[in-house]
């Protein structure tokens, strides 16, 4: 089937994509429990260069060129498996779930069930849980060129009851890269034979000066975002969806991000760490989220989401961990602009819905488009 796929997409885009061009793993190292890690490159013709292991389907490295001409690999991760495995690895670049960001007190009620999940995050549940959350286990990947594109599908059975949670989720992540435009596309898709919450993202954390530079502080961001959903002392929801109008939330204009983060320092958050509703023009389409500028390098992220929020997160708990090419990843290194739905939703009944249903297809799409700042 996918060899048909692959041959009438040749046929149509009259491009000169053959069988050699299909990606090709390569051994990335060994789990401590024995399984065989592979990694797959995804390239376009602007010089973006994707690589995406299957543990945790996750994004371990991404070169983009700056205003120069010169590429530097723009996230944080480590060079091995033994980095992923270890306590330094914050989600770096993972597929985060079932669930990304956390669930009240680690449980939800669901068609008269209770469900009883890890507390792994204060008295919370964070990203999913501890063994086999979305990030730890390794998924099947398939390599497909369609047009002038190039992809990985990861998929992954999560079997009912893993890690508490209800139902068997059949999940797919896919990386497509193409020649139309200088971004790396993931969609996401699940169906489920229980009800069961679902809410996936991406944990990349960017410095789009490079991994490893001092920190992401003189970046400059914009949200489209009027509203945020605001948190008590253990980043749970209060409930309530405020106003970014007159806080050091609001990035409607482009603002840089060490100008008022001091202002967050003695609150919870320790920084930015926030869920913000977005401004979505289309619901359910692709709308933009965010943009990232780094005036030195002059590179620029435009983050566009089918999701209604994104969290942006300052990189509060980096601790000078090594990371690949032993470089050291301080505090506010990096920052993460992971695109979701709210946080704690399965417990806030005013949150858009995140339960899939038995004969539902959950879908959703992030676009990570780079170019030069003028
Ligand atoms: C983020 C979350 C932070 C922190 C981080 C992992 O998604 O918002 O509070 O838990 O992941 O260190």
């Amino acid at each position: 089937m996918l060899r048909m796929i692959i041959c009438v997409s040749l046929v149509i885009f009259g491009r000169e994509l053959a069988a050699a061009d299909l990606p090709a793993a390569q051994p990335f190292g060994t789990t401590q429990t024995g399984d065989n890690v592979e990694v797959y490159t995804l390239r376009n013709d602007a010089g973006l260069v994707a690589r995406i292991m299957t543990r945790g389907a996750t994004l371990v490295e991404l070169q983009v060129p700056d205003a120069n001409g010169v590429s530097d690999d723009v996230i944080l991760g480590f060079d091995d498996v033994a980095g992923y495995e270890s306590s330094d690895n914050a989600y770096f670049g993972c597929t985060t779930g079932r669930v990304c960001n956390r669930i009240a007190n680690g449980t939800f009620a669901l068609n008269g069930h209770r469900y009883e999940l890890a507390i792994n995050n204060g008295p919370n549940h964070l990203h999913g849980g501890t063994e086999n959350s979305l990030d730890k286990v390794i998924w099947n990947a398939e390599p497909f060129v369609s047009g002038d594109g190039r992809g990985i599908v990861f998929q992954y059975s999560s079997p009912d009851g893993e890690e508490g949670y209800p139902g068997t989720l059949n999940v797919t992540v896919t990386y497509t890269v193409t020649n139309q435009s200088n971004d790396l596309k993931i969609d996401y898709a699940a169906t489920t034979d229980k009800a069961t919450p679902v809410n996936l993202t991406n944990h990349a954390y960017f410095n789009l000066s490079g991994a490893g530079a001092s920190t992401v502080l003189n970046h400059v961001l914009l949200l489209n975002a009027d509203l945020y959903t605001p948190v008590d002392d253990t980043l749970i929801p209060t409930g309530s969806v405020e106003t970014v109008v007159d806080t050091p939330l609001d990035f409607r204009q482009p603002q840089v991000i060490g100008n008022r983060i001091e202002e967050l320092i003695g609150t919870a958050t320790l920084g930015y760490d926030h869920n913000f509703v977005l401004n979505a023009s289309n619901p359910g389409e692709l709308n933009t989220a965010a943009v990232l500028t780094d005036p030195e390098s002059g590179r620029r992220l435009h983050i566009r989401t089918t999701e209604p929020a994104v969290q942006f997160y300052s990189g509060n708990f980096l601790n000078g961990q090594k990371g690949k090419g032993n470089r050291t990843y301080a505090l506010r290194s990096a920052l993460c602009l992971e695109t979701q739905h709210y946080p704690d939703s399965v417990n806030q009944p005013k949150f858009p819905n995140t339960v899939l249903e038995p004969g539902q297809r959950f879908q959703s799409s992030t676009v990570l488009e780079f170019s030069i700042a003028p």
